[in-house]
């Protein structure tokens, strides 16, 4: 099935919730990093902005900046009515009311917008799906995955998982992954499989608490190296 705009919903976090919630490093920001299904969050944007070099893959970026930017008008409302009919899924902490949570994510994907254009042709965000990437083995210092993998284990198999990290792992020697909660809170029903497999494969797998925590118990990051 094609990937159209109609079945995203777009919605982008910020820098700062990326550093916190892949426990970035400055010495992590220096890397070259991969963002894969960032859409329009504003890593790419502001990591630029600091010197950082970054690229981002996700099918979003098929669209053109008008297109994108209408898509999110569209769900916008929507989205932010979905967070306030299930507030309790959410810890009001960093962000203290649903209408902060409208501010932060528009900003957030204003900031990508105008940096839309000029990235794409500069090569900084790329038309690319997983499971699989137009990147070469070890591309990458560091792949990261925010709001994709494990939190869509209803809707992307197992082995969409598996083949996804393992693509992500070929193009860098380190993955984070982030959060292992599916939507709803609930735990992950692929990360158990995927650990075991991945082990098995000899990649080194480790959960680890990172300070960032907005889906309820959304507190963990998977962190896979090569051996
Ligand atoms: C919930 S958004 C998360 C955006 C961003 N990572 C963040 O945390 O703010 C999920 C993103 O996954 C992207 N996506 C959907 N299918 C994908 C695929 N097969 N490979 C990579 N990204 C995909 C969507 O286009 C969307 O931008």
């Amino acid at each position: 099935m094609s990937f159209t705009l109609e079945k995203v919903v777009p919605w982008g976090r910020s820098f700062d919730e990326y550093t916190a919630m892949f426990s970035l490093s400055n010495a992590d920001l220096d890397k070259s990093i991969l963002g894969c299904g960032d859409g329009p969050a504003s890593f790419n944007a502001e990591l630029t902005r600091r010197g950082g070099h970054v690229v981002s893959a996700d099918p979003i970026y098929n669209f053109n900046e008008d297109e994108i930017r209408s898509r999110i008008k569209k769900t916008y409302k929507e989205i932010v009515e979905q967070a306030r009919n299930n507030k309790e899924e959410f810890v009001w902490d960093h962000i203290s009311s649903v209408e902060e949570l409208g501010t932060v994510r528009m900003n957030a994907m204003n900031d990508f917008l105008s940096d839309f254009t000029v990235g794409m042709n500069n090569g900084r965000y790329v038309d690319a799906s997983l499971p699989d990437l137009p990147f070469e083995k070890g591309h990458f210092d560091i792949a990261l995955c925010s709001h994709f993998l494990f939190l869509y284990g209803e809707q992307l198999s197992e082995n969409f998982h598996l083949q996804s990290v393992k693509e992500l792992c070929r193009v860098s020697p380190e993955t984070r992954i982030f959060p292992l909660l599916e939507l709803g809170t609930k735990k992950s029903r692929h990360l158990k499989k995927i650990i075991d497999r991945l082990e098995k494969d000899g990649f080194a797998v480790s959960i680890e608490k990172v300070s960032y925590e907005f889906q309820k118990g959304g507190n963990k990051m998977l962190r896979i190296k090569h051996t």
